[in-house]
Protein backbone atom coordinates (compact mmCIF):
# COMPACT_ATOMS: atom_id res chain seq x y z
CA UNK A 1 0.00 0.00 0.00
CA UNK A 2 1.22 3.35 -0.82
CA UNK A 3 0.94 5.36 3.05
CA UNK A 4 1.24 8.98 1.31
CA UNK A 5 -2.40 8.72 0.08
CA UNK A 6 -3.57 9.49 3.47
CA UNK A 7 -2.24 12.70 2.66
CA UNK A 8 -4.53 13.27 0.51
CA UNK A 9 -7.41 13.35 3.12
CA UNK A 10 -8.13 16.82 4.89
CA UNK A 11 -7.99 17.89 8.26
CA UNK A 12 -7.98 20.78 10.17
CA UNK A 13 -5.54 22.17 13.16
CA UNK A 14 -7.48 22.35 16.65
CA UNK A 15 -6.03 22.87 20.38
CA UNK A 16 -8.29 20.60 22.65
CA UNK A 17 -8.15 22.04 25.84
CA UNK A 18 -9.34 20.36 29.21
CA UNK A 19 -9.33 20.25 32.89
CA UNK A 20 -7.34 17.19 35.02
CA UNK A 21 -8.84 18.18 38.23
CA UNK A 22 -5.84 20.18 39.14
CA UNK A 23 -5.14 22.31 35.77
CA UNK A 24 -6.17 23.13 32.43
CA UNK A 25 -4.23 21.21 29.60
CA UNK A 26 -5.00 19.56 26.51
CA UNK A 27 -2.98 18.96 23.10
CA UNK A 28 -2.62 20.10 19.64
CA UNK A 29 -5.02 17.60 17.17
CA UNK A 30 -5.91 17.45 13.42
CA UNK A 31 -8.27 13.87 14.11
CA UNK A 32 -11.68 16.11 14.52
CA UNK A 33 -14.61 15.55 12.07
CA UNK A 34 -18.55 16.78 12.38
CA UNK A 35 -20.57 13.36 12.92
CA UNK A 36 -24.30 14.94 12.46
CA UNK A 37 -25.36 18.55 12.89
CA UNK A 38 -28.59 17.65 14.99
CA UNK A 39 -27.54 17.13 17.45
CA UNK A 40 -24.57 18.14 17.08
CA UNK A 41 -21.71 15.85 17.79
CA UNK A 42 -17.90 15.23 16.66
CA UNK A 43 -15.53 12.65 16.51
CA UNK A 44 -11.97 13.09 17.96
CA UNK A 45 -9.04 10.89 18.17
CA UNK A 46 -6.66 10.22 20.98
CA UNK A 47 -3.36 8.80 21.35
CA UNK A 48 -3.96 6.38 24.47
CA UNK A 49 -0.50 7.42 25.92
CA UNK A 50 -1.54 11.33 25.71
CA UNK A 51 -2.28 12.71 28.99
CA UNK A 52 -4.93 14.47 27.12
CA UNK A 53 -6.58 11.15 26.84
CA UNK A 54 -6.55 10.67 30.74
CA UNK A 55 -8.17 13.80 30.91
CA UNK A 56 -10.91 13.30 29.01
CA UNK A 57 -11.87 10.15 29.97
CA UNK A 58 -11.85 11.34 33.74
CA UNK A 59 -13.87 15.00 32.89
CA UNK A 60 -15.61 13.91 30.00
CA UNK A 61 -15.63 17.78 29.38
CA UNK A 62 -13.47 19.69 26.90
CA UNK A 63 -13.23 22.95 24.44
CA UNK A 64 -11.84 23.11 21.19
CA UNK A 65 -9.80 26.05 19.57
CA UNK A 66 -9.98 26.15 15.84
CA UNK A 67 -6.46 27.63 14.82
CA UNK A 68 -6.86 30.01 11.41
CA UNK A 69 -3.97 30.77 9.22
CA UNK A 70 -2.75 34.19 11.07
CA UNK A 71 -2.73 31.79 14.36
CA UNK A 72 1.04 31.77 16.34
CA UNK A 73 2.25 28.20 15.57
CA UNK A 74 4.08 28.24 18.83
CA UNK A 75 0.27 26.88 20.31
CA UNK A 76 0.97 23.98 18.21
CA UNK A 77 4.85 23.17 19.14
CA UNK A 78 3.61 23.95 22.95
CA UNK A 79 0.44 21.64 22.50
CA UNK A 80 1.93 18.96 20.08
CA UNK A 81 4.95 18.06 21.61
CA UNK A 82 5.06 18.25 24.92
CA UNK A 83 2.99 16.47 27.51
CA UNK A 84 0.93 18.68 30.11
CA UNK A 85 1.59 15.37 33.01
CA UNK A 86 4.62 18.04 33.98
CA UNK A 87 3.99 21.23 32.64
CA UNK A 88 1.54 24.22 32.46
CA UNK A 89 1.04 24.51 28.54
CA UNK A 90 -1.10 27.72 29.12
CA UNK A 91 1.66 29.56 30.66
CA UNK A 92 2.98 31.16 28.29
CA UNK A 93 -0.07 31.01 25.39
CA UNK A 94 -2.47 33.76 25.71
CA UNK A 95 -5.81 32.64 25.98
CA UNK A 96 -9.45 33.26 26.75
CA UNK A 97 -12.08 31.66 28.46
CA UNK A 98 -15.74 30.33 27.18
CA UNK A 99 -17.52 28.40 29.64
CA UNK A 100 -15.03 27.84 31.90
CA UNK A 101 -12.62 26.43 29.39
CA UNK A 102 -9.34 27.99 28.14
CA UNK A 103 -9.47 29.18 24.82
CA UNK A 104 -6.49 29.97 22.44
CA UNK A 105 -6.70 33.95 21.92
CA UNK A 106 -6.08 34.06 18.34
CA UNK A 107 -8.09 30.85 17.14
CA UNK A 108 -10.99 31.99 14.36
CA UNK A 109 -13.67 29.73 16.29
CA UNK A 110 -14.58 27.33 19.40
CA UNK A 111 -16.71 24.41 20.86
CA UNK A 112 -17.26 23.51 23.71
CA UNK A 113 -18.17 19.72 23.94
CA UNK A 114 -18.89 16.62 26.52
CA UNK A 115 -17.88 12.96 25.46
CA UNK A 116 -21.23 10.63 25.32
CA UNK A 117 -19.52 7.39 23.57
CA UNK A 118 -15.72 6.25 22.35
CA UNK A 119 -14.19 3.25 20.33
CA UNK A 120 -11.07 2.20 21.22
CA UNK A 121 -8.56 1.12 18.72
CA UNK A 122 -5.02 -0.33 19.18
CA UNK A 123 -3.44 3.32 19.47
CA UNK A 124 -6.52 5.66 19.65
CA UNK A 125 -9.52 6.34 21.67
CA UNK A 126 -12.41 7.90 19.44
CA UNK A 127 -14.25 9.96 21.28
CA UNK A 128 -18.04 10.88 20.08
CA UNK A 129 -19.10 14.36 22.14
CA UNK A 130 -22.02 16.25 21.54
CA UNK A 131 -21.65 19.93 21.07
CA UNK A 132 -23.01 22.66 23.55
CA UNK A 133 -21.38 25.66 22.32
CA UNK A 134 -19.21 27.43 20.06
CA UNK A 135 -19.08 30.42 18.16
CA UNK A 136 -16.83 32.27 15.17
CA UNK A 137 -14.30 34.91 17.19
CA UNK A 138 -12.86 36.15 13.88
CA UNK A 139 -13.20 35.75 10.13
CA UNK A 140 -9.69 34.35 9.35
CA UNK A 141 -9.46 31.53 7.29
CA UNK A 142 -9.12 28.05 9.48
CA UNK A 143 -5.95 26.56 8.71
CA UNK A 144 -5.90 23.10 7.27
CA UNK A 145 -3.37 20.59 8.43
CA UNK A 146 -2.32 20.64 4.94
CA UNK A 147 -1.06 24.28 5.19
CA UNK A 148 0.34 23.55 8.17
CA UNK A 149 2.95 21.05 6.95
CA UNK A 150 3.38 23.05 3.17
CA UNK A 151 3.63 26.73 4.78
CA UNK A 152 3.88 26.71 8.58
CA UNK A 153 6.57 23.29 7.51
CA UNK A 154 5.41 21.88 10.90
CA UNK A 155 5.72 18.67 11.63
CA UNK A 156 3.50 16.06 13.56
CA UNK A 157 5.10 13.71 16.19
CA UNK A 158 4.35 9.89 16.37
CA UNK A 159 1.29 10.04 18.47
CA UNK A 160 -1.40 12.10 15.88
CA UNK A 161 -2.92 9.34 13.93
CA UNK A 162 -1.58 10.95 10.67
CA UNK A 163 1.95 10.36 11.49
CA UNK A 164 4.18 8.90 8.61
CA UNK A 165 7.63 8.07 9.11
CA UNK A 166 9.61 9.98 6.61
C1 LIG B 1 -0.17 18.97 13.90
C2 LIG B 1 -0.38 17.94 15.01
C3 LIG B 1 -1.50 17.14 14.98
C4 LIG B 1 -1.72 16.19 15.98
N1 LIG B 1 -2.86 15.44 15.96
C5 LIG B 1 -3.12 14.58 16.96
C6 LIG B 1 -4.36 13.86 17.00
O1 LIG B 1 -5.24 14.04 16.17
N2 LIG B 1 -4.53 12.97 18.03
C7 LIG B 1 -3.58 12.75 18.99
O2 LIG B 1 -3.80 11.94 19.88
N3 LIG B 1 -2.41 13.45 18.99
C8 LIG B 1 -2.16 14.36 18.01
N4 LIG B 1 -1.01 15.08 18.02
C9 LIG B 1 -0.01 14.80 19.06
C10 LIG B 1 -0.30 15.42 20.44
O3 LIG B 1 -0.63 16.78 20.32
C11 LIG B 1 0.98 15.25 21.32
O4 LIG B 1 1.24 13.88 21.50
C12 LIG B 1 0.91 15.99 22.66
O5 LIG B 1 2.22 16.16 23.15
C13 LIG B 1 0.10 15.26 23.69
O6 LIG B 1 0.10 16.03 24.88
P1 LIG B 1 -0.51 15.48 26.25
O7 LIG B 1 0.34 14.32 26.70
O8 LIG B 1 -0.40 16.66 27.20
O9 LIG B 1 -1.91 15.09 25.98
C14 LIG B 1 -0.77 16.05 17.04
C15 LIG B 1 0.35 16.89 17.07
C16 LIG B 1 0.55 17.83 16.07
C17 LIG B 1 1.76 18.72 16.14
Amino acid sequence: MNNNVFRNLSYGVYIVSCFDGDKFTGCTVNSIMQITSEPATIALSVNHSNYTNECLEKTKKFAISILSEKSNPMSIGTFGFRSGRDFFKFSNIPFLMKDNFPIIKDACGYLVGEIINKVETSTHTVFIAKITDGDILNNETPMTYSYYHNVVKGKSPKTAPTYIQE
